[in-house]
Formats: C-alpha cells, sequence, structure tokens
C-alpha cells in the first residue's frame, strides 16, 4: 500500500470514529430525557395529629423522591379535642357526622403538575378523619392517582376507602395501605410499586 492510500484509510476510520462518537451520546441523551419525560410527578400529602402518619408520609417522600405536604387544620385541634374517651370532644363529635368538613390552613401549590398523590392520615372511629374529604373536594382531581394510607390502633384501612373514593372525585383511586410498624424497606417496595 502507498503511503497515499494508507492515510486515506486512516482519514477514512478516523471520520468513521468521530461519527460514531457524535451520535452515541445524543441517542443516550435522547433517551434518558425521554425517561425524564415519562416519570411521574408524586405528591405526599398527610394529616397527622401525633407523628405516626407523619413517619410513614417521610418514608414515602424518600422512597418516591414525591414532595410533602402537610394538611394542617385552620382551627388546630387541642390534645383535648383529640380526647376520644370523651363523647364530646371535636373529633368524635366531627366523625359522627358525615357532612362536616373542617377548614384548612393553606393550599397545595399547583396541584395540576402532579400524577401520584399519595393521602394519608391516622383512623378516626374507623375512618378518614373529616379534614381528608376537605382536602380532596377542594381540588380537581381528575385523572389523578390516588393512594391512600394510614396509621391505627389496629382497625386498618377498609373502613375509609369509601368515604376516600367518594370525595376525590374523577380520581383513580387506588386500595390503600395501613402502614403502622411497617420497616422503611416495606413502605419503600410498596409506594415504588405504586408510582409505576
Ligand atoms: C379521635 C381518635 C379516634 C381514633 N379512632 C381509632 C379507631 O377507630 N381505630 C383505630 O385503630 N385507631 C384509632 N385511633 C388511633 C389512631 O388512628 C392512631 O393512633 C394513629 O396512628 C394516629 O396517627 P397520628 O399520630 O398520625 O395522628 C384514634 C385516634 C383518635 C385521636
Amino acid at each position: 500500500m502507498t503511503n497515499k492510500k494508507r492515510v486515506f484509510w486512516m482519514n477514512l476510520v478516523l471520520i468513521f470514529a468521530l461519527i460514531v462518537g457524535l451520535t452515541l451520546p445524543a441517542t443516550n441523551v435522547s433517551a434518558a430525557s425521554k425517561q425524564k419525560k415519562t416519570s411521574k410527578k408524586v405528591l405526599v400529602v398527610y394529616f397527622s395529629e401525633t407523628g405516626t402518619t407523619r413517619s410513614a408520609a417521610k418514608n414515602i417522600k424518600k422512597a418516591t423522591g414525591g414532595k410533602l405536604y402537610q394538611i394542617k387544620a385552620a382551627d388546630p385541634y387541642t390534645s383535648a379535642d383529640l380526647d376520644y374517651s370523651n363523647d364530646n370532644c371535636r373529633a368524635n363529635v366531627e366523625q359522627q357526622d358525615n357532612s362536616v368538613r373542617p377548614k384548612i390552613k393553606g393550599k397545595v401549590k399547583n396541584i395540576r403538575k402532579y400524577d401520584v398523590i399519595f393521602v394519608g392520615y391516622p383512623i378516626w372511629w374507623g375512618k378518614e378523619p373529616m379534614i381528608i374529604r376537605s382536602f380532596l373536594e377542594s381540588y380537581n382531581l381528575k385523572g389523578k392517582k390516588i393512594v391512600p394510607f394510614c396509621t391505627s390502633g389496629g382497625s386498618g384501612i377498609s373502613g375509609s376507602m369509601k368515604g376516600i373514593k367518594a370525595s376525590a372525585k374523577g380520581a383513580k383511586v387506588v386500595k390503600g395501605k395501613d402502614l403502622t410498624d411497617m420497616s422503611y424497606k416495606s413502605v419503600e417496595e410498596w409506594a415504588k410499586k405504586k408510582v409505576k
């Protein structure tokens, strides 16, 4: 092979390598941006008066990378309000009246951008606290996936599902879970499945 020919072939190989080198990362970038576009935006909403549901919510946030939002009552609950051994305490009175909608302080900013919304609460008298209905009824949740979770003294989540479904109009409410005493690993596994 003459020197001229050798230079020609070397140049050809170099140009080929350059083209492959330039196009491959571009394909990867577009695959990555596609991945980003399809990944779901997660909001983790919770109401918690003694901190148990808050811990569960924080675990879900950690597992999903979602944003945390705490539902706060405009008129905060005192410990006397939560004294369920007293028939006339605020929580007991509210839970006996399905039409009560306690007011909430503040709002979620731009709820439109979220695809999956975890909604957590303690079980009060077998169901979700009425303030959860206030929350669900104050937004347009059409097309959103709602994932209920709770903590309880043993009642579990089933008694709250009917109320959640009725208040989250137009949303897809999936099977909820009582996360009381669940390890981070188990919560992580469950939460990640719900985001898919
Ligand atoms: C007013 C009131 C009613 C409750 N009713 C029930 C109930 O019916 N069943 C149950 O298992 N636990 C019941 N509990 C216990 C809570 O569900 C439980 O302690 C929960 O983990 C508290 O969550 P938090 O710390 O996030 O507020 C009740 C607690 C309160 C304050």
